[in-house]
């Protein structure tokens, strides 16, 4: 092959490279390996003192002329390129996606919470609210809760001044409740109180020193305790699902007896035994009991007529259940990977 071949071969493979090349920098490869100082260009343009002397006119103008045709190209290309990228940037492709507009939702508590409540308006009890700040009467001394009592102590609770406080429990509203109400012929509570407590707990897996329970009350003639087991029944099934158990065992609270502790069957493990239920097949969800006597009369219901069951429940536990979280801690950081999940 001629010299004026080659040339022309890499010239036309050049050129051929030139309408593909998508960006600057692969135009600019082009252009080095070519018209640069370093390219093939020049190495023909030092090669003229080996044509023979009649010729080198000629090959002179063909070299000159194929770099000035290269130059043009990438000239013309690089405009390209360049007027693409601006137009780029104006134009609106208006079938794109938009950026996804995040959704706020309810807090976890908050759900739980309002299906607990949606359970027990379904069976008639009416939804009551109660004050946080609360005095020593409403939240110990009607509930039968001696001055001395440990709970009392300001190391699990906070006194504000005086005898105000922050509610330990919500089971003061079950006295605010039995003042509020009629106490005519027939009588008849059913409430239930969801609401924020507190207490000086140090925060740990299952302690928060601010937590919500769900206080309910139901008194009337003739109300058992086997009212209270098939309210309390009905709302676990109907809550974690129709084939948890319930299990009521006796335990001790001043302002019923008698005092009961209500555990379902674990739904995380359906009752086989699990890290969660400590392999016992049961978790706690709340306390429950019969009115004390005491509790009705110092509100004026009298006892050998009316009667009554109550019962308080941890709803960050419940929660915790139903949505399987290990730490309850959680539930207070606000971090929206976590909270999104819900
Ligand atoms: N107030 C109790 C607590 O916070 C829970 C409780 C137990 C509420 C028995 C009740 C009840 O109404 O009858 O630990």
């Amino acid at each position: 092959m001629g010299i004026i071949e080659e040339l022309s071969s890499l010239v036309q493979d050049a050129l051929a490279r030139i309408p593909d090349a998508a960006d600057e920098e692969s135009l600019r490869q082009i252009s080095s390996s070519s018209v640069s100082p370093k390219g093939f260009i020049a190495d023909f343009l030092k090669k003229i003192k080996e044509i023979p002397a009649e010729e080198r006119r000629d090959f002179g103008q063909s070299v000159n002329a194929a770099k000035q045709q290269l130059e043009n190209a990438i000239a013309s290309r690089l405009a390209e390129i360049k007027q693409a990228a601006s137009s780029k940037k104006d134009y609106l492709d208006i079938t794109l996606e938009g950026a996804p507009a995040l959704c706020g939702r309810l807090h976890p508590t908050t759900q739980a919470l309002r299906r607990i409540c949606d359970i027990f308006v379904s069976m008639g009890f009416e939804v009551v609210d109660g004050p946080e700040i609360e005095d020593e009467y409403h939240n110990f001394d009607a509930l039968n809760i001696p001055p001395h009592h440990p709970a009392r102590d300001d190391v699990d609770t906070f006194y504000l001044h005086g005898d105000v406080i922050l509610r330990t429990h919500t089971s003061p509203v079950q006295i605010r409740t039995m003042e509020r109400i009629e106490k005519d012929e027939d009588l008849l509570i059913r409430i239930i109180s969801p609401g924020v407590t507190y207490r000086r707990d140090r925060p740990d897996r299952t302690h928060t020193p601010v937590f919500s329970q769900v206080e309910g009350l139901m008194v009337g003639n003739g109300i058992k305790l086997t009212h209270m087991a098939g309210v309390i029944e009905s709302f676990a099934r109907e809550f974690f699902g129709p084939q948890i158990n319930i299990r009521l065992r006796p335990d001790f609270f001043p302002f019923v007896e008698p005092g009961g502790e209500i555990a379902v069957t674990c739904p995380i493990c359906g009752g086989k035994g699990c890290p969660t239920c400590k392999k016992t097949g049961w978790v706690e969800i709340m306390g429950c009991g019969m009115v004390h006597p005491s509790v009705l009369e110092r509100q004026g219901i009298p006892p050998a007529k009316y009667q009554g069951f109550a019962f308080g429940m941890g709803v960050e536990r419940i929660t915790q259940m139903l949505f399987q979280v290990e730490d309850s801690r959680w539930f207070f950081e606000n971090d929206i990977r976590f909270l999104s999940q819900f």
